[in-house]
C-alpha cells in the first residue's frame, strides 16, 4: 500500500533524483517532475499540477543553481527562486499539502568564527544566496507546514558537482589548484534525502540545517576524493584571490544541526564516511552495469 503521494519539483536534478529514488523504495507514489513537466516560475501550471495531483507533500528542489552566472541574471534567478518558490507554496497551502523548500548555505556570509545554527540572521553575499533566502522567505509567508532544509556542498550520482569535476581533471594530468580558505560540509545527497524522509513522517516543521557533519576546505575536500580514487594528482592549495569567481562565496559556511538535535532526529554521519560509501556506492553501480551489458 502507498505511504501517500509525493511531489518532487526538479526531479530529473542532482537531489530530486535521489529523493525520488528513496521515496519509492519506501512506497510512497512519487511525481518526480522535470523543469519541462513543471516550471515552477508559471504559477497557472503550478496550480493545475498541485491540484491534479493534489500532493501530501511536495519536495521543492528546482533551483536556478548557477551560481556565477545568477550575478549576470538576477532577474531569472528570483523569477525561479523566489516567485516560483511562492507558487508552490501557494498551491501547497490551498491544498494543505506538507512542503520541502531545499535551501542553500550560501544565505550565510561566512564571517562568523564557528557554525551556523538555524537562529542565526542570514545576510547573503551572493545573488545566488540572496534569491534563496527569498524563497525562504516566502514559504514563511504563504505556507503554514513546512520544513526550510538548509543543506550544502552536494555531491550526488546524477549531476555536475565537485567530486565529477575533480576526477574529470585528474584524467589530463596536469597540475590543480584549489581554494583552500573556504570551509563547508560536503555532503552527499542520498544522506539527504534520507533525512528528508524523516522530516516528512513528522509534524516537527521550521528550519534544518541538514549537510553531513565534520567540515573541510576545498582543498581537503579534494584530498580526500584522490585518496579514494587512489590517483595520485600534482593537488596545489591556493587562496581564493588566486581563483576569482564571478559571485563571492562564504569564508566559512559550515552548518551546526541545532534543528535535528533538538527535535531529537539523529546526527548526520561524517562527509569522510558518506564519501566513502559514495565511492563504494558508484563503482558498484558502475561494475553491475558492466556485468549487465556483457551478459
Ligand atoms: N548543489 C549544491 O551544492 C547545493 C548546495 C546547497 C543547496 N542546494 C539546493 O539544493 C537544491 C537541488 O540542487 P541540485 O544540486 O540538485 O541542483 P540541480 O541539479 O541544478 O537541480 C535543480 C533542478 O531544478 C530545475 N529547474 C531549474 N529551473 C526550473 C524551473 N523554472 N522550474 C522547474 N525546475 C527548474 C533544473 O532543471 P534544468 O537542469 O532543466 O534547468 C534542475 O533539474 C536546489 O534548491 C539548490 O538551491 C544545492
Amino acid at each position: 500500500m502507498s505511504k501517500g503521494k509525493v511531489l518532487i519539483t526538479g526531479g530529473t536534478g542532482q537531489l530530486g533524483s535521489d529523493i525520488g529514488e528513496l521515496l519509492l523504495k519506501q512506497r510512497y507514489q512519487v511525481y518526480s517532475l522535470s523543469k519541462k513537466e513543471l516550471d515552477v516560475s508559471n504559477y497557472e501550471q503550478v496550480e493545475k499540477t498541485i491540484n491534479e495531483i493534489k500532493p501530501d507533500v511536495v519536495i521543492h528542489s528546482a533551483a536556478y543553481t548557477k551560481v556565477d552566472l545568477a550575478e549576470d541574471n538576477q532577474d531569472t534567478a528570483y523569477l525561479v527562486n523566489a516567485i516560483g518558490t511562492r507558487n508552490i507554496a501557494i498551491a501547497c497551502e490551498v491544498i494543505q499539502a506538507k512542503l520541502v523548500y531545499i535551501s542553500t548555505d550560501y544565505v550565510f556570509d561566512g564571517n562568523k568564527q564557528g557554525r551556523y545554527n538555524e537562529f542565526d540572521i542570514p545576510t547573503p553575499i551572493n545573488v545566488y544566496g540572496s534569491s534563496k533566502l527569498a524563497g525562504e522567505n516566502m514559504v514563511k509567508d504563504f505556507h503554514s507546514q513546512y520544513f526550510i532544509v538548509r543543506t550544502s556542498w552536494l555531491y550526488g550520482q546524477n549531476g555536475n558537482n565537485f567530486v565529477k569535476t575533480m576526477l574529470n581533471l585528474a584524467e589530463n594530468g596536469r597540475q590543480i589548484n584549489v581554494v583552500n580558505d573556504q570551509s563547508g560540509s560536503p555532503t552527499w545527497t542520498v544522506d539527504v534525502a534520507i533525512k528528508v524522509s524523516e522530516l516528512i513522517k513528522t509534524k516537527l516543521y521550521g528550519v534544518y540545517h541538514v549537510t553531513n557533519s565534520g567540515e573541510c576546505t576545498w582543498f581537503e575536500f579534494a584530498s580526500k576524493i584522490f585518496e579514494l580514487a587512489q590517483k595520485r594528482v600534482d593537488l596545489v592549495p591556493i587562496g581564493s584571490e588566486e581563483f576569482v569567481q564571478k559571485a563571492n562565496r562564504p569564508k566559512n559556511s559550515v552548518l551546526d544541526h541545532m534543528g535535528l538535535r533538538l527535535n531529537n532526529f539523529s546526527e548526520m554521519r561524517h562527509w569522510g564516511d558518506a564519501l566513502e560509501d559514495y565511492f563504494l556506492k558508484t563503482s558498484q553501480k558502475t561494475t553491475d552495469e558492466d556485468i549487465r551489458c556483457e551478459l
